[in-house]
């Protein structure tokens, strides 16, 4: 198989008011009990209605299988193929409306990869692609993606590991903002459950001009649509906001703001 594409380069059209919207859609965990599949349905209907752009940030299916950590495999209310069939069938008016930019795997989709191969987020993404291209961006891709003559340089990723509080949620997108993302204008990170966002301002010359400038960077985690039942309970995290952030990103003069 192809591996994912090396840059996600995109042209969004921009509204009446000078900026395209964005809208990342992660950790729903179809199929889990704890899934707010009417949540996901209405941000879903939110961007159809109003030409807002969304990449999804992993996390998509429960995909409990024999040897994942938890009860998943006995929990979950839809078996996987069932989760694959519906999910599809749910981003399909998205992506052929030419509104749905990529797609992330998660941790929960990288379960059947592990044990088969089988990578289901490729296989949702090529079900997809039809009228429009919809990429399969692995688990963290570059995009650059053009607002009228505006180009902005954001980076997506699922994320890992476990941060149980705000500010260490927070400290993982940062980290990655500060790190191996450092050049991105935007940066997006799923997997915590929870929105929070940030803006860094870095210092820099300018090599026209020779003098000092700030460079704006923002970093956001994407939120989920799940309880904070079973395994959030158990270990004592803190419950995140239910629901996607609203990216607007300018054209002309660059500028970004979000909101939840
Ligand atoms: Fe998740
Ligand atoms: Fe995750």
């Amino acid at each position: 198989m192809a591996p994912p594409i090396k840059l996600n380069l995109r042209h969004l059209e921009t509204n009446s008011k000078g900026y395209a919207e964005f809208l990342p859609l992660g950790d729903i965990h179809l199929g889990s009990s704890g899934c707010f599949v009417d949540k996901v349905q209405a941000n879903i209907q939110y961007c159809l209605a109003k030409h807002v752009y969304v990449a999804t940030m992993g996390d998509l299916l429960e995909m409990g299988t024999k040897g994942s950590v938890g009860a998943g495999v006995y929990e979950q209310i839809m078996q996987p193929q069932e989760q694959i069939d519906a999910m599809i069938e749910m981003l399909r008016p998205l992506a052929d409306a030419g509104l749905l930019l990529g797609m992330l795997d998660g941790n929960h989709e990288i379960r059947p990869h592990n044990t088969t191969g089988i990578q289901v987020t490729k296989l949702m993404s090529a079900a997809l692609s039809g009228k429009h291209p919809v990429p399969y961006l692995g688990y963290s891709r570059w995009n650059y993606w053009y607002v009228g003559g505006t180009g902005y340089k954001i980076y997506l990723t699922h994320g890992e590991g476990a941060s149980k509080k705000k500010h260490t949620k927070l400290k993982k997108v940062l980290d990655i903002a500060q790190g191996v993302a450092s050049r991105a204008d935007l940066v997006c990170m799923g997997h915590v459950h929870d929105i929070l966002f940030e803006a860094v301002r870095y210092p820099d010359i300018d090599p026209k001009t020779k003098k000092k400038v700030y460079i704006k960077q923002y970093a956001c985690t994407t939120g989920g649509y799940h309880d904070d039942e079973g395994y959030v309970a158990m270990k004592n995290y803190e419950p995140g906001l239910v629901g996607s952030p609203k990216i607007k990103l300018f054209s002309g003069k660059k500028d970004i703001h979000i909101s939840m």
